[in-house]
């Protein structure tokens, strides 16, 4: 039997809140009598090793303004949530409802392990997920806009046909990927572009964003990255600024929480847990400068090297075409003037001065005087060689 109500109907309107609530009371008792009527398993629920919580806000519209909920301290809930769901058999789908801090606010339970019907123990580790942070539309960024990187495109293309199929590649599958370079060449934007053109789910993380605050946090988020990559998946796990996280001991003061990180990764990367559809690219200015043990994981290292003059003008003509004003000057000149220049650089400290400074004087076009003007206040860029080997 299923009661329907409807709380903006006319008959809930006239009752008043405390009826609607007695209404919603009955209405959850039904559904849990319902519910511990259904075929149940025959043996006992297993103990929870594991529970996740997705938070779902109140049951009723007016005071749903509260949510999304974001919780501050991880391990403060966990001892809360057992405390007040201690001895409760759920399992997937179930709603749970908080009864004391924020009463009749519902939490749905959207993983238990051991899967099936599960009991909360003391020993269980209750998490809740975040409102989504790492989902922020991603610029759309195509592999067209890539100027140059041609190898880099190749092997993208290698991976996305692995995400169409990943059956097909069996244990030959593309797996643990490193884009090392200069900064501003096209690292990031890649992996962008990757998500984009595929349907694949991107996890977009800077390394740093994997260290807690306590020593354990660390190597917890990077097991529910995994798990919410391989439950999502075909996914890419894209791990940006590596070497904020995996340096060479004999360069990093050795923090625990650090070191666990890495430990936690070492994992994943090895495939100890099966990750099938999942491919994780990380990014680094350097990987010299990396752990020995973590670089060699990555089956495949692929190297972004500064563009070449041609392929800065086709960045200076890319970009050219996408400022609000036009460019009355010779970009092949500009191309031939910055050798050692990223991408970055030329659209950031070269068009973008630029811009603004032709902004300031009221000019209807960016001229040559402009783009002479940005290059003046850039110090002379360093070669980069023998830094990015
Ligand atoms: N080859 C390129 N083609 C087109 N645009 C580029 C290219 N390289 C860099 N850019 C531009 O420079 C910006 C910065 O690049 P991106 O952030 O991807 O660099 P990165 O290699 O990740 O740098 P870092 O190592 O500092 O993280 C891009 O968003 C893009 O606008
Ligand atoms: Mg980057």
């Amino acid at each position: 039997m299923i009661i329907d109500i409807n709380v903006g109907s006319e008959e809930c309107k006239d009752t008043g809140g405390r009826d609607i609530q007695t209404f919603l009371d009955e209405w959850i008792a039904v559904k849990v009598r319902e519910k511990e009527k259904r075929e149940r398993e025959p043996q006992e629920a297993r103990p929870a090793r594991y529970v996740r919580l997705r938070p779902r806000g109140y049951p009723l519209r007016d005071i749903s303004r509260t949510t999304p909920l974001s919780i501050t301290d991880e391990r403060l809930f966990e001892i809360y949530a057992k405390e007040q769901w201690l001895g409760a058999t759920v399992a997937k789908g179930d709603i749970l409802f908080d009864q004391r801090l924020i009463p009749d606010y519902a939490f749905e339970v959207v993983k238990v392990l051991p899967r099936g019907e599960v009991t909360i123990t003391e020993d269980t580790r209750i998490y809740v997920e975040k409102p989504e942070p790492e989902r922020k539309p991603v610029a759309k960024v195509t592999f067209s806009d890539i100027i140059g990187h041609e190898d880099v495109k190749r092997k993208c293309r290698i991976i996305m046909k692995y995400l169409l199929d990943p059956k097909r590649f069996g244990e030959w599958a593309p797996k643990n990927v490193l884009f090392y370079g200069p900064p501003g060449t096209g690292k990031t934007m890649t992996a962008k572009a990757l998500a984009n053109e595929t349907q694949a789910k991107l996890f977009l993380i800077r390394a740093t964003d994997l260290i807690g605050e306590y020593v354990g946090d660390g190597s917890k988020r990077i097991h529910e990255l995994y798990l919410a990559a391989k439950e999502a998946s075909p996914s890419v796990v894209f791990i940006d600024e590596l070497d904020a996280i995996g340096l060479d001991r004999s360069y990093q003061s050795i923090r625990g929480d650090v070191s666990e990180v890495v430990n936690a990764l070492l994992t994943e990367l090895e495939g100890i847990h099966e990750n099938i559809g999942v491919v994780t690219i990380a990014a680094t200015n350097n990987p010299t400068l990396l752990d020995r043990a973590l670089r060699s994981r990555f089956e495949e290292e692929i190297p972004f090297q500064l563009p070449t003059e041609k392929e800065r003008y086709e960045i200076l003509r890319h970009y050219a075409a996408k400022l609000p004003i036009p460019v009355e000057a010779d970009l092949r000149e500009f191309a031939k003037r910055t050798p050692n220049f990223s991408g970055r650089d030329l659209k950031d400290k070269l068009l973008k001065v630029a811009l603004h400074r032709a902004i300031l004087e009221d000019s209807p076009a960016i001229k040559k005087e402009h783009l002479e003007y940005a290059l003046r206040r850039i110090p002379a860029m360093p070669e980069p060689k023998e830094l990015y080997v």
